[in-house]
């Protein structure tokens, strides 16, 4: 039953529909409606390519994923895709690089541990990681203009603290506790059910947690970069990417929806003994945040040549005859060693770049 057609399919829905945007779409999508792959671990260290290029260390830690071509200062000149030699992406012609904070968890001692990524459903043998999703419009009609070399974009703010003042971007971005694997189905496509926040939630995850990413899907047309990583882009004026609402006159290119799934296995610490004492949540982003409206994403786009505009053209789903794959298995060998060494594992006293807060 778990691993049936249906569920798998549902599953995908609960991934998208569930999210930042009230999805009225007949039936809800499924694997075949967008690019689903795994892109598993490349490194996870200390650098922020876009932010502070060339930093290292950067303030926190990320995770990593994609080609190896990645360094701590992304040259928007360079066309990564002719300089990686692989990918941790299961589409082979991928060499973008992904990124995400990294979260761990505090110990009511004040020690940190790393949480542990998860692989998603029916991507059970991608390494650490996380999910990539790239959606054409669903009305199976409507163009979209695929990134150009050198394009980067960021959504989320690493300062936040509070809900983003921009409504679409906060509203782009959702939390689900998994109280049952993968579920429980929702009784409808709307977030705000008890199993999905905006921020922490305030109790234990038994099969998980997962932040999804919605980026922008409007384009200016003329900027690969901003000096926000954001103003080049920008979410549909009016309804929505999934209800093929129109994109502003600032930014009128259509592009394909990127989504990241990122998934951590919280079961190590569902022991509320380790919790703290005053009752509130234990999961720290490595920005030292703890409420989890300081959630970011980084893209930087990395296809080969006109790959991801042929998958687009034709409304790609998970088999994509246009594009080339590789096994996960091969994917699972690309890896990067970090250009940031220092300790990232085991029982830490203080976030890596932080202070210790155990004696506070
Ligand atoms: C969500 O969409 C459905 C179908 O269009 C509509 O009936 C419902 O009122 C919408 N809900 C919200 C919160 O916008
Ligand atoms: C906190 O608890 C963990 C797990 O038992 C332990 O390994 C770590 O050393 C403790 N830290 C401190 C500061 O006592
Ligand atoms: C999650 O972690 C636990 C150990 O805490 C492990 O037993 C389990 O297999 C992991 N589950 C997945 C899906 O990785």
């Amino acid at each position: 039953m778990f691993w049936s057609r249906n569920c798998v399919a549902v599953a995908a829905c609960m991934a998208v529909c569930v999210v930042a945007q009230n999805t009225s779409l007949p039936g809800g999508p499924t694997f075949n409606d967008f690019l689903r792959f795994s892109c598993s671990e490349l490194n996870i260290q200390r650098i922020d390519p876009l932010v502070t290029p060339g930093l290292t260390p950067s303030p926190h830690l990320h995770q990593f994923v994609g080609g190896n071509a990645l360094s701590a200062k992304m040259d928007p000149s360079v066309d990564i895709a002719e300089q990686a030699t692989c990918t941790t992406c299961t589409f082979s012609e991928d060499f973008s690089n992904y990124w995400t904070a990294v979260l761990f968890f505090r110990h009511r001692n004040g020690s940190y541990h790393r949480v542990p990524l998860m692989a998603n459903l029916g991507l059970e043998k991608q390494r650490g990681g996380m999910t990539v999703y790239y959606t054409a419009p669903y009305d199976k009609k409507t163009k979209v203009t695929a990134f150009k070399p050198g394009f980067r974009m960021l959504i989320g703010d690493p300062s936040y603290r509070a809900p983003s003042p921009n409504t679409k971007e906060f509203r782009s971005i959702a939390f689900r506790c998994f109280t049952e694997p993968w579920g429980p189905a929702p009784a409808n496509s709307e977030i705000g059910g008890e199993w999905d926040t905006r921020n922490f939630p305030n109790k234990p995850c038994p099969y998980g947690l997962r932040v999804n990413n919605f980026f922008p899907t409007c384009w200016d047309g003329v900027n690969v970069d901003s000096p926000d990583h954001k103003s080049h882009v920008a979410y549909p004026s009016k309804g929505t990417f999934e209800t093929d609402g129109e994109c502003p006159d600032t930014h009128p290119v259509r592009l394909p929806q990127v989504l990241y799934e990122t998934i951590w296995n919280t079961s190590a610490f569902n022991d509320q003994s380790m919790w703290p004492v005053d009752g509130s949540q234990p999961f720290v982003f490595s920005m030292d945040d703890s409420t989890g409206y300081g959630w970011h994403g980084d893209y930087l786009f990395g296809w080969k040549g006109d790959s991801l505009q042929r998958a687009m053209d034709q409304y790609c789903g998970v088999n994509c005859p246009v594009l080339k794959t590789q096994s996960v298995e091969k994917a699972n060998e690309c890896a990067k060693a970090p250009i940031v060494n220092e300790k990232i594992n085991g029982w830490l006293d203080a976030l890596p770049g932080g202070e210790s807060k155990a004696h506070r």
